[in-house]
């Protein structure tokens, strides 16, 4: 018999939607149907420019014909091929490409399927790492207040965002926190990287000598804070965390699910700060954001600590039954094509100073109380509604939606991240819709 809620083609019901307020979007439904490069087509028809690049991954724009047609052509060629024991050429043909853009010494590559996943096995690396070196008892993980690094229990562990963690139980034991690097008192409307704070690194020492460095296997900070409203690195403070890591032989990992594939202007953030770390977690831009798939890149000497022992014994006991699978990886060629032929891993950086100037432009609208940028993305926080915090941001983004501008909002804060094909006449565009928006009754 059917359990069936009388579905109908259409019926909203049956999705527990993620991130979202079901009860009021199901009211009132905001649904794409169709897109190309800059823009949606919602169900009603209209066009809406992408001012978020999708969730922060449709980095070289929406359709784009090489990746459309890799992903038909692979489906009719190989469908899936196992991912243990057993391989295809475009995973080790793709692994290859990546590591020719990634900085040097980022030799090794491992696929996951999402950002929260690749945050997950990095953090099972440097775990399984210090203990094949016979460095077992480094066994904590230290992350960041407001950290966001997907929604998986290790995730979520080192994460800093209160509401993704408070519902959830004890966590992963044996993980502590930084303190984030927000000064909105110090650094309100800093264009780039803020003067202030760049001490606030120093805060790890503050916990290794609680801990003990012999007891910690990790540390794991988003270059650019993205879903925690936009944070960036004060000057020099991602050099003084490599600093402290490397003086106390801990691990320090980038989360680059956000900054990776060419947001800031150089692939990764990494190249941008000229600040190596062990490892790099991506995803989203990895395929342009059109088919799940992330990539966690390793330095030799984490990669060779594992290969030892008998040559037919499994060195890793990790992975996923879609590591590296066939459609995903001729998706991320294609998209590591596109990007290579339209010159999108750098294009950010041309475009910063135009965006910047016009993202600032906003300062004297109403409500405004801090605006910040670094390469292609960009942040305006506004002053909650008293008594209603996230209500304001929340009813900007709805009206820009019907004016046909998608914008992105997490608390009050409107985040900007739109795709690295945008021209400076739909910057100026998106520009202009977000200060009717704002000057309009929020
Ligand atoms: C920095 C960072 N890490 C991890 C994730 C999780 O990625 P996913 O949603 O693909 O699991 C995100 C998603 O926004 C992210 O911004």
């Amino acid at each position: 018999m059917s359990n069936r809620l009388n579905a109908t083609p259409n019926d909203l019901r049956a999705f527990w939607m993620p991130f979202t307020a079901n009860r009021q979007f199901k009211k009132e439904p905001r649904l794409f149907v169709k897109a190309k490069d800059m823009h949606y087509t919602t169900h009603d028809g209209r066009t809406v420019l992408d001012g978020t690049a999708g969730l922060w991954c449709v980095n070289a724009g929406h359709c784009r014909p090489l990746i459309t047609e890799a992903i038909a052509q692979q489906a009719g060629e190989l469908d899936y091929a196992p991912a243990f024991q057993l391989g295809h050429p475009k995973a080790f043909e793709l692994a290859s490409r990546l590591v020719d853009i990634a900085p040097e010494g980022m030799n090794h590559v491992l696929y996951t399927n999402s950002g929260s996943e690749s945050v997950d096995t990095a953090l099972k690396v440097a775990l399984a790492y210090h203990r094949v070196k016979g460095d077992g008892s480094r066994t904590r993980l230290i992350g960041r207040e407001r950290g966001y690094h997907g929604v998986n229990f290790g995730g979520i562990s080192v994460g800093g965002i209160v509401s993704n963690r408070k519902m959830f139980g004890t966590l992963l034991t044996g993980v502590d926190h930084m303190p984030h690097t927000h000064q909105p008192d110090k650094n309100a409307f800093t264009k780039g990287e803020p003067e202030h704070g760049g001490d606030i690194a120093t805060e790890l020492e503050r916990i290794v000598t609680l801990h003990d460095a012999s007891t910690i296997a990790a540390v794991i900070v988003e270059p650019v804070a993205g879903s925690t409203g936009v944070l960036i690195p004060p000057k020099g403070y991602l050099q003084k965390l490599r600093d402290i890591c490397t003086k106390h032989g801990i691990l320090l990992i980038f989360d680059e699910v956000i900054t990776g594939y060419g947001r800031l202007g150089t692939p990764f953030a990494a190249q941008y700060f000229d600040v190596m770390p062990d490892m790099i977690v991506t995803a989203k831009g990895l395929t342009n954001g059109v088919i799940p798939m992330g990539a966690v890149f390793v330095t030799s000497a984490i990669h060779d600590a594992f290969m030892s022992g008998p040559e037919h014994m499994i060195e890793f006991f990790h992975g996923y039954t879609y590591s590296g699978n066939p459609i995903a990886s001729a998706a991320a060629l294609a998209t590591l094509d596109t990007y290579r032929d339209e010159g999108l891993l750098t294009r950010a950086a041309t475009l910063a100073p135009y965006w910047e100037k016009a993202l600032h432009s906003l300062a004297d609208c109403p409500h405004v109380i801090d605006i910040r940028n670094i390469g292609l993305i960009g942040a305006i926080e506004l002053s909650p509604i008293s008594g209603e915090p996230t209500k304001r941001a929340f009813s900007a983004f709805l009206k820009a939606y019907e004016s046909g501008f998608l914008i992105r909002t997490t608390g009050d804060i409107i985040a900007l991240s739109p795709p690295l094909i945008i021209s400076e006449a739909q910057i100026d565009e998106l520009v202009a819709g977000i200060r009717t928006v704002l000057q309009s009754n929020i």
